[in-house]
Formats: structure tokens, sequence, C-alpha cells
């Protein structure tokens, strides 16, 4: 199949001619993949199970992984759902459109084919003007998953679309990077307890604001003990998996205590080493605060140790311990200190260390409130759990 792509010259202000083409193809049951505010998505029409079918063949996906209908406005979810309990009306009225996605109890018309044989159905109205704007003039509920190949990171680029959908696909409407990089957060409002099943740019913090309390399904913690199932599907497969094998650095309880005891061996002995870090780049330094150097420095350690095997090794820094490293190859995430730049160059970055072919990747963590929360969930699994503390 040949695949077509639209490019939309002001993604702020797509117009209608521009999306007329990829509309009449998700009326028509094909597949078009589109921006969305998180990440790209991969539609079909969300009442078609012919169509569902096609996007779990185009991205190797198993059919027991549901999809999420996104639509445009609030009247499109009444059909969908049966029933919009309060806390789900509060939840919209805050925050969609948006990075949102919400799983209610399904109607009769949605089939089985998109939820994965649920009885439950995801729906997300998302804010991007183009998604929204395309949704609407399908004039029907776009069922989509991320735009990439099953197990590969998401896509946050029309580039990234490309590499993983050419060939399998209608249609790309290339509307330039997206804003956030991250899926949206899923809450669970079809049981008595609200849960978050995968946590977002909208933050725990932020749904807590609104509903008071909200549980976090285990599932996004960590690993799932043998036999029991995480609540979303997807969350239990290796997932947003780069190549090479990603190794996570994290500081022990211990070691931040002990740094942030003044008069502490450790204490003592990081803030002379990064004194003379600080010397010895003999240029205008930005001072690091201790826990980031020592762990950029641990990070640095575990890297030189595995390029010394001869194997081809990565680093993921931030652009505040870029200069700690003597790894030969790094590159930065973002700033340490603005966790949505972190969020935004996440996929890229692993999709980065797999074109160039890097075996092992070493990466930095970050603070886990707010969205770092969900970056450290995504990096967390593309790492399947492998976390080196020190
Ligand atoms: O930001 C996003 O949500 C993006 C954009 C395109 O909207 N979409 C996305 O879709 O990330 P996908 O398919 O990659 O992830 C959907 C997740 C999966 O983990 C799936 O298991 C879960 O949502 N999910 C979908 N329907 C569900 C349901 N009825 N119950 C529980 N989990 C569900
Ligand atoms: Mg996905």
């Amino acid at each position: 199949m040949e695949t077509k792509r639209v490019i939309i010259k002001d993604a702020a202000y797509p117009r209608d001619e521009e999306l007329m083409e990829a509309a009449q193809v998700l009326r028509g049951g094909g597949l078009v993949a589109f921006p969305t505010e998180t990440v790209y998505g991969l539609g079909g029409n969300g009442l078609d199970e012919d169509a569902a079918e096609k996007i779990y063949r185009a991205k190797g996906r198993p059919s027991d992984n549901p999809l999420i209908l996104h639509i445009a406005a609030m009247e499109e979810l009444e059909p969908l759902v049966e029933d919009i309990p309060e806390g789900a009306r509060r939840l919209a009225a805050r925050f969609w459109p948006g990075p949102l996605t919400m799983i209610f109890p399904k109607s009769k018309i949605v089939p089985y084919g998109t939820t994965g044989g649920l009885d439950t159905v995801a729906v997300r109205m998302p804010a991007d003007p183009t998604a929204r704007r395309l949704i609407a003039l399908a004039g029907v509920p776009v069922a989509a998953p991320s735009a990439n190949t099953s197990g590969r990171p998401s896509p946050t680029t029309a580039d990234h679309v490309w590499q993983d959908m050419e060939g399998k696909i209608d249609l790309l409407v290339d509307g330039g990077p997206v804003g956030i990089g991250l899926e949206s957060t899923i809450v669970d409002v079809s049981g008595p307890v609200p849960a978050i099943l995968r946590p977002g740019a909208i933050t725990r913090e932020m749904v807590e604001e609104v509903l008071g309390t909200v549980e976090v399904d285990p599932a996004v913690a960590g690993p799932m003990a043998e036999g029991t199932a995480p609540k979303a599907p997807g969350m239990k497969y290796k997932h947003y998996a780069p190549k090479g094998e990603l190794t996570l650095v994290r500081l022990k309880e211990e070691t931040v205590r002990e740094l942030r005891r003044p008069g502490s061996t450790l204490y003592v002995q990081v803030q002379s080493a990064l004194a003379a870090f600080g010397m010895s780049l003999g240029r205008p330094f930005a001072q690091l605060d201790l826990e980031s150097f020592y762990m950029a420095r641990k990070v640095d350690e575990a890297a030189r140790q595995m390029e010394q095997t001869g194997a081809s090794v990565g680093v993921i820094c931030t652009d505040e311990t870029m200069a700690v490293y003597k790894t030969c190859l790094k590159r930065s995430i973002g700033k340490r200190a603005q966790a949505d730049t972190v969020a935004h160059n996440l996929y890229g970055v692993l999709r980065e260390m797999d074109d160039l072919g890097v075996q092992y990747i070493y990466s930095e963590s970050f603070a886990q409130d707010h969205l770092g929360f969900a970056v450290m969930n995504r990096l967390d699994k593309a790492a399947g759990h492998r976390i080196l503390a020190v």
C-alpha cells in the first residue's frame, strides 16, 4: 500500500481542505495517522470492527489490547457509554479537551473488536486542533492507539510515524512535532473508586484536586507479581522499549539521606569532587546540586565500564549534567529543572539510540512527583524494570 503524506502548513490552524481527504479515508474504513498533543495516533473508524482489525495488523499489536476512542465534542460521549459518573463529568469539565482518557462502561454501539472484548471503553477528547478538526470532519469516533509498531517507543514526530507505518496505512497527517510527548493519563471511572491506570500530563495531583482522592493501579508502580493483571491491558506488555538494553540509575534512599546531611562522609566527598570538577572546567559552570552530580558520575562510571568490554554504549543525561560525562555517546533528554522538557524528548531520544545501533543505554532518573511520575513510569518500562541503585 502506498502511504500518502499530507503536510499541515500551520498545525495550530489546520484548514478543512487539508484534512478533507483524511476524514474521507476514516469514514471509508481506512487508516490515518495524525498528531495529537500527546503522541501521534493511528486512527480508524471506532465503530467499525474491520477498521480495528486493520489497526492491530498495522501495529503488529495483540488484539486483546483495547483502543481509545477519540471524540471532538462532549455530546459525542453519550452514545458510546452506558453511564457518565459524576466524577467523570467533573474531570471532563476540567481537563477536556486535553491529555486525559477515561474508562466507561461501554454502550452497545461500541464493538468488542475495538475494546479487546471488554465491557468498558476508553474515551478521550484531544486538544490538538488538527486532531479535533479531523475527528469532527470524519463524523465518527476515531479509534487510535499510538502510531508506533507495537513494542517501539511512541511516535512524537511525523518522521517517527513514517519509520514505523510507511506502506501500512493509507495516510499520514503531518502536523510537526507533538507538544507533550507522553501518552494521555488514563483514569478508570467505571468502578466505585476512580483509579489511574496510566500516568500522564494530567498528574495525580491534578486529578486529586478534582476528585479528592484517586487510586493508582499497582501496575503503574512497578513490575506486576506473577499471575496478577493490570487493569489497562496495554500496561502488561513490555512497552516503549528501545532495541538496546536500558538501565535506569537511581539513588538509594540512604544515599539521598547522606547527601542531604552536611558533614556526612559522602557529603564532604561529593562536595569536594564537585568543587574540583568546577575548577577543572576552567569556564563558568552552573553549579549542580550534589544529588544530580553524584548520579551523573555513577551513570558515567557504569557506562564507561561497559564501554571497556567493546560494546557500543549510550548515556541519557540532561542539560545540567551533560558536562560531567566522559562517555563517548551522550544525549540530553532535557532540563532536570523542567520535567516537561524531559517528557517532550524522551521517546525521541530512545529512538535515536536505536538508530545509532547502541547496545547498552544508561539513563539518569528523575523526581517522581507531578509530571516526573509519568516520565519515570515510561523510563522504568523501557528499562524492563532494570534498575541500578547507587
Ligand atoms: O495519548 C494517548 O492516549 C494516545 C493518543 C493517540 O491519543 N493513544 C494511546 O493509545 O496511547 P494506546 O493504544 O497506545 O494506549 C491505550 C492504553 C492501553 O494501555 C490500553 O490497554 C488502555 O489504554 N485501554 C484502552 N481501553 C481500555 C479499557 N477499556 N480498559 C482499560 N484499559 C484500556
Ligand atoms: Mg501505545
